[in-house]
């Protein structure tokens, strides 16, 4: 069990979520310790005090420095716990992450918190609890970070295709992850395909909308002469979501979990700061695969699809010009 502490969250910021954060320190707020609702009404309370296996909890502290729900941290007698909750969603959302941590968890391989529960909040909306991971003062070890991504790229292995069983969120825009047998296939509808409609929803964005599908129509050359299975992936790696805990251990945090082309990981490389060494741990792992180089940019479109649907116009010439390129490349 995990105890006492802070740490550094982001690194950089390439989210306008997280307001000029370059080195966000999480704050942690005192409040006074526990107080008022019965057990039966505080099913967060409930659960510490029994399956927590806690007999009492000292002290609960929120912690600032997420975008979307509120952070809390129960320190009890049987260590501390990590607590989300949101007022105005249902459990779904919870329901996703703690499917995605938990199936990091089980590759035992990278750190990530382990998830204990989710539930539905009796006044509305809904918590997750999870481990509290202490956080160490520096980033970790970048080769350590891209073997130990490797490592779980290799172990989180699916028979189900690509997928996963539920659906969950990029940032805030809905990932579908129907299982599909095909990569290609899923890649172009549940991934480009769901950004550039939504483009094209939200912005009337036709122009977009038809050469991304032109490309998606036209992509398979670049998967030629590669075998691709499904592993497990984090879905949404960049600086903010990765941290490193006491020990310098890396440790990925906030996952948009799915099973797909390992590949597909470094779609937000371009916010995550990862270095030579990172790779050259990474591919002595898992072998860097024929194409990787022509297809990098292919896996940032749907990062930077999803950046104009959330963030707007900024991304949309990024998107727009790697689409150019790679129907150039493709001659179509
Ligand atoms: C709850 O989640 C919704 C949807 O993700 C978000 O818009 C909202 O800000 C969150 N509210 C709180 C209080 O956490
Ligand atoms: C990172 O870890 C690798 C392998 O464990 C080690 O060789 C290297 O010295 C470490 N780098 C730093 C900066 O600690
Ligand atoms: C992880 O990234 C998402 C954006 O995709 C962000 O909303 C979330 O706050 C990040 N997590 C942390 C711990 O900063």
């Amino acid at each position: 069990m995990v105890a006492l502490h802070v740490g550094i969250i982001s690194f950089n910021s390439c989210f306008p979520c997280l307001p000029g954060s370059r080195l966000l320190r999480l704050r942690f707020t005192k409040r006074k310790s526990s107080s008022v609702a019965a057990m039966s009404e505080d099913p967060i309370r409930e659960w510490i005090l029994s399956e927590g296996k806690a007999t009492q909890i000292t002290k609960i502290s929120s912690i600032g420095g997420g975008c979307i729900n509120l952070a809390s941290r129960y320190d009890t007698d049987a260590g501390s716990f990590f607590v989300k909750t949101n007022r105005s969603i249902g459990p779904s959302m919870f329901e996703g992450e703690a499917l995605g941590l938990g199936a990091m968890y089980e590759t035992r391989t990278i750190r990530v918190p382990k998830p204990f529960k989710v539930g539905p909040l009796p006044a509305g909306g809904s918590y997750i609890i999870m481990e509290f991971i202490e956080f160490g003062a520096f980033r970790g070890n970048q080769s350590v970070l891209g073997r130990k991504l490797a490592e779980m790229h290799k172990a989180g292995k699916s028979e189900k295709g690509f997928g996963f069983d539920v659906d969950n969120t990029i940032g805030s825009t809905p990932q579908i992850n129907t299982w599909t047998s095909d990569w290609i296939e899923f890649y172009g509808e549940h991934r480009l395909g769901y950004q550039l409609k939504l483009a094209l929803d939200q912005y009337g964005d036709t122009s977009i909308c038809q050469k991304g599908q032109r490309l998606v129509k036209n992509m398979a050359p670049l998967f030629e002469n590669i075998v691709i299975e499904p592993c497990l992936l984090h879905g949404d790696l960049w600086s903010g979501n990765i941290s490193s805990d006491k020990n310098g251990e890396p440790v990925i945090l906030d996952p948009a979990c799915y099973y797909g082309h390992s590949e597909a990981e470094f779609g937000m490389s371009w916010c995550a700061g990862f270095g030579g060494s990172f790779y050259n741990a990474y591919f002595e792992v898992m072998p860097k695969q024929l194409g990787f180089e022509k297809r990098r940019d292919l896996y940032m479109l749907y990062h930077y699809l999803n950046h104009y649907n959330l963030f707007g116009s900024g991304y949309r010439s990024s998107a727009m010009s790697i689409i150019d390129d790679y129907l150039r490349l493709l001659n179509v």
